[in-house]
């Protein structure tokens, strides 16, 4: 049984970055929309036309990990949105570090003309975000974002490289658990992020 080590994100500086990006997110996707409106209206769109293309977002978050992230994110955004999960998995059981991505379910196939927000727990290797990204990008969205709540700075570099537009954290290339994050399907209840020790 591993045990915890130390606090490296307490639950109060999570809350604090979370609702921070929230808010930066919601304010660039507040400026695209005004933007995208103000062109379809200079090249004679329709109002329909404009709404599809200024109105609701498509957000995705990759499950399992990045479900107490997405629930604290989503309500510091007052943007409307509809949510499609999808799951990914890259880390069975007690493997800690990636062993090749494999979908499991759920990629939304309508999201031509879509603003995308994809929101993960964290980028590690890159192979999941980097296959999200791809699987999105093949469907021609009007836009994609991706935010993670931690950036694992990888001295080596990544398998992928992986764009990612808001990070809440850059942190060390050490296993965490907590707010999200699992080790072999147990911790992700912990309300700090904590690194594990043997
Ligand atoms: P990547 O494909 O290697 O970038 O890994 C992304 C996924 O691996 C994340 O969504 C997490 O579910 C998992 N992961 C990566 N690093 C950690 C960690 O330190 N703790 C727990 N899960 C991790
Ligand atoms: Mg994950």
């Amino acid at each position: 049984m591993m045990n915890i080590q130390r606090v490296l994100l307490s639950r109060e500086q999570i809350a604090k970055r979370v609702n921070e990006m929230g808010q930066q997110i919601a304010a660039d996707l507040d400026a695209e929309a005004k933007r995208v409106a103000a062109a379809a209206k200079v090249a004679g769109a329709t109002g329909d036309e404009i709404g599809a293309a200024s109105g609701p977002i498509v957000l995705i978050p990759v499950l399992t990990g990045a479900l107490v992230f997405v629930a604290d994110l989503i309500r510091a955004m007052p943007v409307a949105m509809s949510i499609k999960p999808v799951t990914l998995s890259s880390y069975p059981g007690k493997s800690t570090t990636s062993q090749g991505v494999t979908v499991q379910s759920g990629v939304p196939m309508d999201l031509k003309g879509a603003r995308v927000l994809i929101v993960d727990d964290i980028l590690d290797s890159g192979k999941t975000l980097g296959l999200l990204r791809r699987l999105v990008d093949a469907q021609q969205p009007r836009s994609v974002r991706i935010a993670v709540l931690l950036n694992k700075q990888k001295p080596m570099g990544r398998a992928e490289d992986v764009r990612v537009e808001y990070s809440g954290f850059v942190i060390d290339d050490e296993f965490v658990v907590g707010y999200g994050l699992d080790f072999d399907g147990i911790y992700r209840n912990l309300p700090d992020i904590v690194t594990l020790g043997g």
